[in-house]
């Protein structure tokens, strides 16, 4: 296990990196007090360190560099025709409310976490995460995807960059199954001097997984597990939310 010094600086250079870049959202802070959801002292007012601090919580740490000859590669995957042709008017990290809206988007809330790691399980910095997926009507945010009504009170799309433990948070809903698919979450992975870099991740249990030509494309059955992920209940939650966690081991170590 890593020692503990060693986890919590690497938390608190992600809080201090969190409170530089972002902006208050105190319309947002009012809703997630109301839904009795900040509870903690170690809250500050600031709706971004909310977020990251939650991140907190749910996500698991390892040890960079250990077991580095056991890690699997993530495959890379298809983008696929639906990534945003129009960005949303809001890219953080919180995919369940846009901007300031009072309205959060329906779904079931997950907390999806994980690092972005090198071939030797080291963490990747300034990785630029993107993940975008359907809404609960199983809608994507692009102009091409009509085939039923898109819940505008969802983000569809955010963006994260990890700091020096190479972790990254979402809040987002669980995805929802839509014709000719299985249940996934697209990520881009961008970083200085690399092409962009793209994969899925899949829900665990899912029986439609067995179906899915894009997941059943990728033949190692390693490689395949690497990016079939649990959305696990949080046990503290009152209002059913869930968590899950993906950790991506990209193919290369990044230059110094
Ligand atoms: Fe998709």
């Amino acid at each position: 296990m890593a020692p503990v010094n060693r986890t919590c600086h690497a938390r608190s250079l992600v809080l201090i990196h969190q409170r530089i870049n972002y902006t208050n959202h105190n319309k947002k802070d009012s809703k997630l007090i109301e839904q009795g959801i900040m509870n903690s002292p170690l809250l500050s007012p600031n709706r971004r360190s909310f977020l990251r601090t939650l991140s907190l919580g749910t996500a698991l740490f390892t040890v960079p560099g250990a077991f580095a000859e056991e890690l699997i590669r993530t495959p890379k995957q298809t983008e696929g025709p639906f990534y945003p042709d129009h960005l949303p008017l809001d890219t953080d990290n919180d995919l369940v409310i846009v901007n300031d809206s009072l309205n959060p988007a329906v779904g079931e809330i997950t907390h999806l976490s994980g690092r972005i790691l090198d071939s030797r399980g080291e963490p990747i910095r300034n990785a630029l995460v993107e993940i975008w997926q359907v809404d609960n009507n199983g809608v994507y945010l692009h102009s091409k995807d009509t085939h039923a009504t898109r819940d505008k009170n969802f983000q569809g799309f955010g963006r994260f960059m990890t700091g020096s433990s190479g972790e990254y948070y979402f809040r987002t809903i669980k995805p929802v199954l839509y014709p000719g698919r299985t249940r996934h979450i697209h990520y881009a992975i961008k970083m200085k001097g690399q092409e962009k870099w793209t994969t899925q991740c899949y829900v665990k249990g899912e029986p439609q997984n067995e179906k899915d030509g894009i997941y059943k494309s990728i033949k190692d059955s390693k490689a395949r597990d690497s990016v079939t992920i649990d959305f696990a209940p949080v046990s503290s939650s009152r209002i059913g939310e869930l968590a899950a966690k993906f950790d991506i081991v990209m193919g290369f170590t990044p230059e110094a």
